[in-house]
């Protein structure tokens, strides 16, 4: 197991701190409240619920799973009653293990773990006193989750990867269905083999529960490779692709002008990126590679908090300011390349730290001192 700490986010949801990038892979804001007002709530599926029997949603860096937890749980509130939409993730990560832990992390806990379950001070700090629930969830999403990872991968009901430390950040129900599934003796793997095929195939309890959760209709493919690798493989398109890398800095190959023109080529004409970051490469990178781009608001937080990438202008609803737009245009807007999709970041960060040296541009900073002289209000 790496070095990961969990930690409760402000909405009681779990978040991960890693002590290999020194980063958090979730904000204290709330983890899977992110998830919704990140991606899901501007993705606007009700468009794609009229409009679409079948939609292809892209989850690049899925982690342990917000991001698509939040949309299936959408798509059963809002598709419930209807019966023809038909909805396939692809989820791709770098990462296995948290691939393999994401049915098991607990999603808005009524209570906070006690304080000597965190390891270190630093992620004592991280985790939130007070805890607000925003946004419902339901536990038999983990349980799909369990389903689909045994599916694809045989070894994923070998491992021995619930630790006991983390014990008290893990969904008790999800845990113990997975522990059934374990089966410990030739025996009993025998009678819960001939059980399962009389449950799935043949007792009409299990059809119709089936139904009513739609399980049918909802299908996760997992890739568990360099994002750059799976989509360059991979020609499906998608009207939803969702981008929750780490951020520039950290994680460039994700957020080069040239994945984005990879993206441009899987994205459906009326499909739509979605991703947290507000800066200004990215957004540049975006336009470069041929998109419209613009703004997420987040009613609840009252802020601008993402972008969006759409090859379909209309989809725009808060369109890039006429700061936004200089800002683009100044050293802060020159984007990462990686024409062969396969650099090291290291390589792609030592190329940018060149191109941006050499540039003639203004520098940000100057930039953002005239246009506040300018704009006193700004
Ligand atoms: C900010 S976290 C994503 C959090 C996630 N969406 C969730 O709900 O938990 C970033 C993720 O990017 C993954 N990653 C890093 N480099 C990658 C790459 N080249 N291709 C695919 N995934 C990558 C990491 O393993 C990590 O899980």
């Amino acid at each position: 197991m790496k070095d990961f700490y969990p930690y409760i986010t402000n909405d009681g949801s779990v978040g991960l701190y890693s002590k290999e990038f020194d980063d958090i892979y979730h904000s204290t804001y709330g983890a899977y409240a992110e998830a919704w007002e990140k991606f899901v709530l501007p993705a606007d599926l009700d468009f794609y619920f009229k409009n679409y029997k079948e939609i292809n949603v892209l989850d690049i860096c899925y982690g342990i799973g917000y991001n698509t937890k939040s949309l299936v749980q959408k798509y059963y509130n809002d598709t419930i009653h209807s019966d023809n939409i038909k909805l396939n993730i692809k989820a791709v990560d770098t990462d296995k293990e948290l691939m393999f832990l994401s049915p098991f992390f607990t999603c808005c806990a009524k209570r906070k773990p006690k304080d000597e379950n965190l390891p270190t001070e630093k992620v004592k700090h991280l985790s939130s006193d007070k805890i607000e629930k925003q946004y419902e969830y339901d536990n038999f999403i983990n349980l799909i989750l369990i389903e689909k990872l045994a599916q694809k991968f045989p070894d994923f009901l070998t491992k021995d990867f619930l630790k006991k430390e983390y014990s008290a950040f893990f969904d008790k129900m999800s845990v113990n269905l997975y522990k059934n599934r374990i089966a410990d003796t030739p025996l009993r793997a025998f009678s819960t083999f001939l059980h399962n095929i009389y449950y799935l195939n043949i007792s009409t309890r299990y059809k119709k529960a089936l139904k009513a959760l739609k399980i049918g209709a909802f299908d996760i493919d997992y890739a568990c490779d360099d994002a750059r690798k799976v989509i360059k493989e991979d020609n499906k398109i998608y009207q939803l692709i969702f981008l929750d890398a780490f951020t520039p800095v950290k994680c460039p190959c994700l957020w080069s002008v040239d994945f984005f023109k990879l993206l441009y080529q899987r994205l459906d004409d009326n499909g739509r990126i979605l991703t947290y970051s507000n800066s200004a490469q990215v957004r540049n990178a975006f336009q470069a590679a041929g998109f419209h781009v613009g703004k997420i608001f987040n009613e609840r937080a009252g802020k601008y908090t993402g972008t969006i990438a759409v090859k379909n202008s209309s989809f725009i609803y808060y369109p890039l300011s006429e700061y936004d737009l200089s800002l683009m245009k100044t050293r802060a807007g020159i984007f990462y390349r990686d024409e062969n999709l396969n650099a090291l970041n290291e390589a792609i960060i030592e190329r940018h730290k060149i191109e941006v040296e050499n540039s003639p541009l203004i520098s940000s900073s100057k930039f953002i001192k005239e246009y506040r002289k300018e704009h006193q209000n700004v």
